[in-house]
């Protein structure tokens, strides 16, 4: 009977937290990296693969290994949902940033600029942010193609929503474009900080990567958004991290679908 019991207690554990996985935590990058890993596992199975496949083969690094404590400044922090950082993903770029202390800062991928905004409370007074968006008009003549699934993020009203008329916007530069077409020939060796979070498509991620690395000045930081959400992004940056002996430092912080090269 008692045994019956502890079934019946696993069983409904186990769909509680299926419930939760499937719906609210599908914001959460946590529980989509658990989503995937059941899939992989389910699927290696089926198909008679003794090893499932994990595609997060970046090593992980401690994010109070990096930065200590938490002591960064925030702003709309919990208004997030798709499209967005999380509130912890938020909190670990917020205190890089502040450790980094940059005099420039280049983003790639603006959205409603709630990481912008988060980005300018934490860094000195003589700080520039510059940070670019693909207009939605230029949707049909971008370069390469961009992922089906973030179409919406690009056809927006307004870029920059959460940082335009806020103080902290005269340190933020808005620059419009295609990353692929975009001249980053001004920026050579002058970037402390760049967060890559604009198109999630594997060749958008490759040339992202590529024409940041070329703007960064030594001692700076590469921060990529979703490593462990999007095929596209996992399968550049296991590329670059494998193949490239630029890219051989990137480590992805754990926790979150964060990676990020020190230089
Ligand atoms: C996921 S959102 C960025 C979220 C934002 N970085 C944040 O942390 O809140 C992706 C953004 O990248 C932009 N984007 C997509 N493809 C792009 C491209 N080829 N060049 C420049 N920006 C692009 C989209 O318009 C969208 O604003």
């Amino acid at each position: 009977m008692s045994k019956a019991l502890d079934n019946l207690r696993l069983y409904a554990g186990v769909l509680k937290r299926v419930g939760y996985t499937m719906t609210f935590g599908m914001l959460n990058s946590g529980s989509r990296e658990e989503l995937l890993k059941l899939y992989n596992s389910y699927n290696g199975h089926q198909n008679g693969d003794a090893t499932p496949v994990d595609p997060f083969i970046i090593p992980k690094t401690d994010v109070f290994e990096l930065f200590g404590n938490d002591g960064a400044a925030y702003e709309g922090v919990y208004e997030c949902g798709f499209g967005h950082t999380t509130e912890f993903e938020l909190k670990v770029i917020s205190n890089l940033v502040k450790k980094w202390n940059p005099h420039r800062i280049f983003e790639i991928g603006t959205f409603q600029g709630r990481t912008t905004l988060n980005m300018a409370l934490n860094t000195g007074s003589d700080t520039e942010i510059i940070t670019l968006d693909l207009p939605a008009d230029d949707l049909a003549t971008t370069k390469m193609e961009i992922e089906e699934g973030e179409v919406r993020y690009v056809k927006k009203e307004v870029s920059g929503e959460r940082f335009l008329g806020h103080p902290a916007a005269s340190k933020i530069r808005q620059v419009f474009g295609d990353s692929a077409s975009f001249d980053f020939n001004g920026y050579i060796n002058s970037v402390d900080v760049a967060f890559i979070d604009g198109s999630h498509a594997y060749e958008y991620v490759m040339n992202d990567s590529e024409k940041v690395f070329a703007i960064m000045r030594k001692g700076g930081i590469i921060i990529w958004h979703d490593y462990t959400n999007w095929p596209g992004v996992w399968t550049a940056l296991n590329e670059l991290y494998q193949n490239d002996i630029r890219f051989r430092g990137i480590r992805h912080i754990g926790g979150t679908s964060i990676a990020i090269l020190a230089l």
